[in-house]
């Protein structure tokens, strides 16, 4: 990737405010960002044993030619890293290093590393500073930005966790040139929800654009970027604690967490594939409650199928689960409120909104017919 300018989007939470930084080449200059946030120079880096190998490096020389000491804890990669077992680690090693309340984490990875470190930090010696430095496309444009913070259970994804916002995200676009083209799908996958949420124009403009951005050019990369990062910021800026507007950010998650559950949260499916799944079957519920034109979820399907997205359940290896599995999947959702399921459905392309009330067999009907079809 060659060099580019660098795109600012400020998160806008008063006292709690924070940049993001968007650019090429930003890891090596990591430092002029960071030491301006510290309190004391003191660091840890958290990793997993994926991203090691190519940034780490890279960013401790950095800190260190700036006189911020840092100790690097690196974790397994992969989902079942968000766990108890793997936060009681974190917490141990941080304690061994001698984290103090005044220092700062520096999570480094993707939404895995993300939202463990972000936990982590919101309950180490009640709560410290972090900072995000994301390496996946999920994380540049969802997970990194907006404070939220989780390990999974047995009972689902995502549901033991805090809001504890970041004092910084640094989006280094290079540190994409080694992600997996999978990788990229799934983290285009949410790139697509901001489209689908609130800004037509953005879909079409992936429309038009989407595979030159898969292909890794970076102005197209970098537009995407911060398109979603401003989209989001100012969703989160209104709603940090989700009692509104922020849950139209799930669209397409109801149904994908319980995809992700139904396969054991595992390489099966990653978490982007299940919501680009999960999108399209919101636009189906969607037309079913008549909200929206029979028309509009082909074309979003359409569009996922073309950039090389899995569209249908049977398109995951081995998906050997029915529609009433996930429904009770679905049950376990953080939206549930008095046993009741509120879903992000959608008007059409860029008019999403919220709805209770849907009764399930109208969510059966939509699942089976999602396991039904195939993709194409
Ligand atoms: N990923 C959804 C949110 O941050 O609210």
């Amino acid at each position: 990737m060659t060099s580019h300018e660098i795109d600012t989007i400020n998160v806008d939470l008063a006292g709690r405010s924070y940049d993001i930084h968007i650019g090429i080449g930003l890891l090596e200059k990591a430092a002029d960002y960071i030491a301006p946030l510290l309190k004391r120079p003191v660091t840890a880096i958290v990793t997993d044993d994926q991203v090691a190998p190519h940034f780490l490096d890279s960013l401790q020389r950095n800190l260190e030619a700036a006189g911020i000491s840092n100790t690097s804890i690196v974790l397994p990669a992969g989902e079942s890293t968000k766990s108890f077992a793997q936060l009681e680690s974190l917490l141990a090693q941080l304690f061994e290093a001698k984290i103090e309340r005044g220092d700062t984490i520096i999570a480094l990875g993707g939404g895995v590393i993300g939202d463990l470190t972000g936990f982590a930090a919101s309950i180490f010696r009640r709560g410290i500073d972090f900072i995000q430095v994301p390496t996946t496309l999920l994380a540049q444009v969802d997970s990194s930005v907006g404070g939220k913070t989780a390990i999974n259970t047995s009972y689902g994804k995502n549901l033991i966790g805090t809001f504890h916002q970041p004092k910084l995200v640094l989006t280094d676009m290079a540190t994409l040139d080694t992600l997996s083209q999978r990788q990229m799908l799934a983290g285009y996958a949410e790139v697509v929800k901001y489209g689908l949420i609130n800004d037509a124009r953005f879909f079409y403009w992936l429309g038009d654009n989407g595979e030159r951005m898969l292909a890794r050019d970076s102005q197209a990369l970098q537009h995407a970027i911060a398109v979603s990062c401003r989209a989001k910021a100012i969703i989160v800026a209104a709603d940090e604690r989700e009692g509104g507007q922020r849950a139209l950010l799930n669209l397409g998650h109801t149904f994908g967490h319980a995809l992700e559950a139904a396969t054991g949260y595992s390489d099966r499916l990653l978490h982007g594939e299940g919501v680009a799944m999960g999108m399209v079957m919101a636009f189906e519920l969607s037309a079913r409650l008549g909200l929206c034109d029979d028309s509009v979820a082909p074309i979003v399907k359409a569009h996922l199928d073309r950039v090389g997205l899995m569209t249908r359940p049977n398109q995951i290896s081995d998906a050997d689960f029915d529609a009433e599995t996930l429904l009770g999947h679905m049950m376990q959702d953080k939206k549930v409120k008095q046993g009741e399921i509120t879903f992000v459905v959608a008007q059409g392309i860029g008019q999403a909104c919220l709805q209770s009330g849907v009764p399930d067999a109208m969510v059966k009907d939509v699942l089976e017919q999602a396991l039904a079809d195939s993709a194409h």
